[in-house]
């Protein structure tokens, strides 16, 4: 984070109250109502999640044991039986519930469907009849490689259904990414599509699942069922490639959802750290069942009448716990777009909310700032008087954006809820309750009932207020991840061994950086590891560095985080040459486009230096402190002692 932004974060001094109207109409009346349930959660945490499982949640099972701790290796609702998909289908369809809308759906070209609780339980089971023709059972790792139709949720819910973990790959991913994940979580069955609408163009899919799979390149593949939107020409592999609208035909309606055990995976989803490959999260069944299922229901307010939208995709965290699962689980009504802002449709967006009348918003700090860019013209010239309550998440939202989306897009009338949270916490985790917490903006405000968050140094010890530390939470709750998929080791040395833990206390720490105000709100500063935060999406140096150097040109690659102002950081690289390359504007051009082809548009690098050498210290490792600081245009600041050769830093400077 650099000085200005910390600046602006520490002159923001405002508070916004939440509205008579809106509390009235809330589920949390009073703060008083709401600190009780809280100091109840810090009291008698296990009491307090096992209620909470025990009102919300339908289980085959009761558990033997709330919660076994043995760090940092956490286990929930020990011995409980259930299933997520009979939690987000079933249950509803004995109460007026089964014919409300679950999932609305706008497609980019202008179709649309709404489907109801009794058709998307008949979809689901549809679906996992057809995942089991192709041979998956219980166990069994499924891919889901899709673009944003409703068919993405149903395989999840039908993987669920029928006991598979899927690992859902962002359909901006390309072959070498989609490919190691494949072999990383050794899955068995692709979902995908022949292809999905972005930007008035068909991209197309199943010919990037084709590559990811040609050569042998994941063995351990056996089925690819293909799902068709696009109508674009499809190659199909006999044996091994299926159309849905075709296998649909000849299964039932019928599939019992499968007994799991509370502690049973769920899903795999990878996501970038400071160091190696994508980590691949693992997050089991009952935990996250619960954690997705409350967060929903105390962040949002939501209530049996909301329209509920979220942009995310469904390849990342924040669409599968709060497009898919948690609002599914509390039966509420959730929309779906495929689209995204164009130039062609500029106030697409405000469209949805009108056309559906959405009540709840919950987007990203980046589509604000691009939003707010494009001109008030577009939300102006749409009703908006249909929402009640703003959130977003992603990334720190500046105050001006904040402001921004305040009084435009909420007209001053709702609250905004900016939620902290990680692919690896499985739900939000600090954030508003938005009836009885006032906000500031630029602060996601105060942990949620049950999380013991707090920000300390190196050696563990607490801060004073506005002391910037490392962000941790201290007790186990039931949405955090379990595991690195196939790696344990992985899983304890990233996240509970930067903070060493002592005297039986145990530190999470997944990256950020933040401070607490003398109100208790805490303020996120941004990463502190090398993981750079592009327009929300989270991507590591690592991996954008292997893609380059995979180019026969490139020798050595050193990827940083430059500070921009539409997408919060963007990608630049600093390349050394093999002696047989020199550097052109043509030769930077192929290189980013050979980024997109390895691992998607998400890590296309928005600028490339060439460099006869890297900063490095005596001992080979790659000055990045300096880096980020040329790279950002600004002095480089610290110590650069350690450096082997000071004139690699000279010509850098002079060349930029
Ligand atoms: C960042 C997304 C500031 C943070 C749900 C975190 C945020 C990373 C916020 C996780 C927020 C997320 N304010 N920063 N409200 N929400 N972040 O795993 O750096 O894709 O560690 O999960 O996004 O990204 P991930």
């Amino acid at each position: 984070m650099n000085n200005q932004n910390i600046e602006s974060v520490l002159q923001e001094a405002r508070k916004f109250e939440p509205s008579a109207e809106f509390i009235e109409k809330s589920n949390f009346k009073s703060l008083q109502e709401y600190q009780d349930l809280r100091e109840r959660s810090l009291e008698e945490p296990e009491k307090f999640w096992a209620d909470l499982a025990q009102s919300q949640l339908h289980w085959f099972k009761q558990w033997e044991k709330v919660l076994d701790w043995q760090p940092p290796i956490a286990k929930w609702f020990v011995g409980g039986k259930l299933n997520i998909s009979y939690n987000c289908l079933d249950r509803h369809l004995h109460s007026w519930r089964k014919n409300k809308a679950a999932i609305i759906w706008e497609g980019e070209p202008g179709d649309s469907r709404v489907i109801t609780y009794a058709q998307l339980h008949r979809e689901v089971c549809q679906f996992a009849n057809a995942l089991k023709q192709l041979g998956a059972s219980k166990g069994d790792r499924i891919a889901i490689y899709m673009p944003m139709i409703p068919e993405a949720a149903i395989a999840m819910l039908a993987c669920a259904r029928i006991g598979a973990a899927h690992t859902v790959i962002f359909g901006g991913f390309s072959r070498e990414a989609i490919k190691d994940r494949l072999n990383d979580a050794q899955v068995k069955i692709v979902v995908t599509a022949d292809g999905g609408y972005r930007k008035d163009k068909v991209v197309p899919l199943k010919p990037q699942v084709d590559l990811a799979l040609s050569d042998n390149g994941a063995p351990s593949v056996e089925k690819v069922l293909v799902v068709q939107r696009s109508n674009s020409p499809t190659e199909m592999v006999e044996g091994r490639d299926y159309w849905w609208h075709e296998l649909r035909k000849s299964v039932s309606s019928e599939c019992q959802a499968q007994e799991m055990d509370s502690e049973d995976m769920l899903f795999i989803l990878y996501t970038s750290g400071t160091t190696g490959t994508p980590k691949g999260v693992v997050h089991t069944t009952g935990g996250y069942n619960l954690y997705s299922h409350m967060t929903t229901k105390w962040v949002f307010d939501l209530q049996e009448t909301d329209v509920y939208w979220c942009t995310a995709d469904v390849g990342w965290i924040t669409g599968h716990s709060y497009i898919v699962y948690g609002p599914l689980s509390n039966g509420a009504t959730t929309v779906m777009y495929e689209g995204v802002t164009r130039a062609s449709n500029p106030g697409c967006i405000w469209d949805v909310i009108e056309k559906y009348g959405v009540t709840i918003f919950y987007t990203a700090p980046t589509a604000i700032r691009a939003w707010l860019k494009m001109g008030e013209e577009h939300p102006n010239s749409r009703n908006l008087t249909s929402l009640r309550l703003l959130g977003t998440v992603g990334e720190p939202i500046n105050p001006e954006a904040w402001i921004w989306y305040h009084r435009v897009i909420g007209g001053e009338r709702c609250p905004i809820v900016d939620t902290w949270w990680q692919t690896e916490t499985g739900g939000i985790m600090i954030a508003p309750i938005p009836s009885v917490i006032p906000t500031k903006p630029g602060s996601c405000t105060q942990p949620l009932p049950g999380i013991q968050a707090e920000i300390v140094d190196l050696d563990g010890n607490g801060l004073l207020a506005n002391q910037g530390g490392y962000l941790t939470i201290k007790y186990p709750w039931p949405g955090m991840m379990r595991t690195v998929y196939g790696n344990p080791e992985r899983f304890r040395k990233s996240y509970w061994e930067h903070i060493q833990p002592k005297d039986g206390q145990y530190f999470y720490f997944a990256g950020d950086g933040a401070r607490e105000d003398e109100d208790g709100y805490f303020w996120v500063m941004g990463r502190v590891d090398d993981v750079i935060n592009v327009a929300g999406h989270r991507l590591g140096t690592m991996e954008i560095e292997s893609a380059l150097v995979s180019h026969p040109a490139v020798a050595e690659a050193a990827v940083v985080g430059k500070a921009d102002s539409l997408k919060g950081e963007d990608i630049f690289a600093f390349i050394t040459l093999e002696s047989s390359y020199s550097p052109s504007d043509k030769l930077a051009e192929s290189l980013k486009q050979h980024v997109v082809e390895e691992i998607g548009a998400i890590a296309r690098p928005g600028e490339i230096r060439f460099t006869d050498a890297l900063p490095k210290t005596r001992s080979g490792k790659i000055m990045r402190r300096l880096l980020r600081g040329l790279a950002s245009g600004g002095e480089i600041v610290g110590d650069t002692s350690t450096l082997e050769d000071r004139n690699v830093l000279d010509q850098l400077r002079e060349s930029i």
